[in-house]
């Protein structure tokens, strides 16, 4: 007899909206869990598509597929959601306005971002009790929850992928009736998240692979991964902060980081940037006399540009040539492994769901350090320290 504790709750799943969204925030597995719990599923007529998932999937597991997304929100307890609530121009209506006081609402929510806080505000007008996904703290207990470290995976991988599809000649080394092929070099900067799957791709593609960032932990990643390190020359103590995190660099020492990474950046075919400190602006590591330097033909992805990019030269959203190098400024790439990142996101936010729900209700405990750091909004008031900050409330 499965355990029933998702007893009397309605969940509501509505199709992605934003331009170029694909993941959905539930697949067929996940709904199975939540129905065998109890819970009544509502998933709005196609949401799946993009993901490869028909309505017919999810009905065969128990969710209802509502083709009118009004009734969808209205019903449910719980949403759970991708991206964050925007305006829907098919219905003229903004995702929050068809929400009501007391729901649930749980997504990477980014409500510190100022094209956000219209948004946050609307949630807190409605009494919306909203969650954040990217709030989920870096911590083992969190770990089948941690959305935003599953979307880096994506993205590190496919960031690889893509500079390879660009990249004018072959990355491994092969040895042809005409003479042997040199392999490509790959240069990854930031070996977090992101940077270590894109060095563990690179190396599947058999490159050569080198890698730098000023966390002695992140080196050591990188290194048991098989990259060349390139020193950063930053010291430990200068380079990490609170919590064993990365440090925003004094301008004298990026300017010696800069320093130390240019003939790598210089020589290499492909360039993954993913350097990144939390809650900050990504550091500028790659400047437009580097980029100049690059072999004509390179290719660059600048992973991190949602947080200002780590090439000076990045534009956002879009893909430039510039100097004969191709910049990549993509903003959604796990929205490119739709399979992927939905199976990912769809576990992780499951996961969430099932260790806060008690005897039918989403608990929330602010004493409990993940609940904690995801709450944005609840009964009015904005409890999320990053957005309040942003916004000026503090
Ligand atoms: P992470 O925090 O795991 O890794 C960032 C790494 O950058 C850390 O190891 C840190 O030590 C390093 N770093 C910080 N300052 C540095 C410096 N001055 N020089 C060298 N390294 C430095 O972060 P994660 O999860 O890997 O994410 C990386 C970036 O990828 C973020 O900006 C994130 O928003 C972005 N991302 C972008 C996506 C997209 O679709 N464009 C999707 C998913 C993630």
């Amino acid at each position: 007899m499965p355990e029933r504790k998702f007893k009397g709750l309605v969940f509501g799943v509505p199709r992605e909206i934003m331009g170029g969204e694909r993941r959905v925030a539930v697949i067929p597995d996940t709904v199975k869990k939540l129905t065998d719990g109890g819970a009544k599923v509502l998933v709005e007529k196609d949401a799946g598509v993009g993901s490869y998932f028909s309505d017919e999937e999810y009905k065969k597991v128990g969710a209802a597929i509502l083709d009118n997304v009004h009734q969808l929100f209205d019903q449910s307890d719980i949403i759970l959601k991708v991206k964050e609530p925007l305006f829907n121009e098919d219905i003229g209506m903004h995702e929050v306005d068809m929400m009501h006081e007391g729901q649930v609402l749980i997504a990477f929510l980014h409500p510190a971002a100022p094209s956000n806080h219209d948004m946050v505000k609307k949630l807190m007008e409605r009494k919306i009790t909203s969650l954040t996904l990217d709030g989920i703290p870096r911590i083992s207990r969190a770990q089948s929850m941690d959305a935003l470290t599953s979307m880096s995976t994506v993205a590190g991988y496919k960031s690889v992928i893509k500079a390879a599809d660009r990249l004018p000649k072959f990355i491994p080394m092969m040895g042809t009736a005409v003479g042997m092929i040199q392999p490509s070099i790959v240069m990854v900067i930031g070996t977090g998240v992101a940077g270590l799957q894109a060095i563990a791709t690179a190396k599947r593609l058999g490159a050569v692979v080198y890698a730098a960032d000023i966390r002695p932990d992140a080196v050591e990643h990188a290194k048991s991964l098989g990259a060349k390190i390139v020193e950063t020359g930053v010291p430990a103590d200068i380079a990490i902060g609170e919590g064993g995190y990365a440090r925003p660099l004094p301008r004298e020492w990026l300017l010696k980081e800069r320093e130390a990474i240019k003939e790598g950046v210089i020589k290499s075919d492909i360039v993954i940037l993913t350097a990144l400190v939390p809650a900050r602006l990504a550091p500028v590591l790659v400047t437009e006399e580097m980029v100049k330097q690059m072999k004509p033909g390179s290719a660059i992805v600048d992973v991190a540009i949602d947080q200002g990019g780590n090439c000076e030269l990045t534009k956002g959203g879009e893909l430039t040539v510039q100097y004969g190098v191709s910049i990549d400024g993509a903003k959604n790439i796990p929205a490119t492994v739709p399979i992927t990142s939905t199976w990912m996101f769809a576990h992780n936010i499951y996961n969430y769901v099932a260790t806060f729900v008690k005897d039918g209700k989403f608990v929330i405990d602010t004493n409990d350090e993940i609940i904690a750091s995801t709450l944005v909004t609840k009964d009015g008031k904005l409890h999320h320290a990053g957005a309040r900050e942003a916004m000026g409330l503090d």
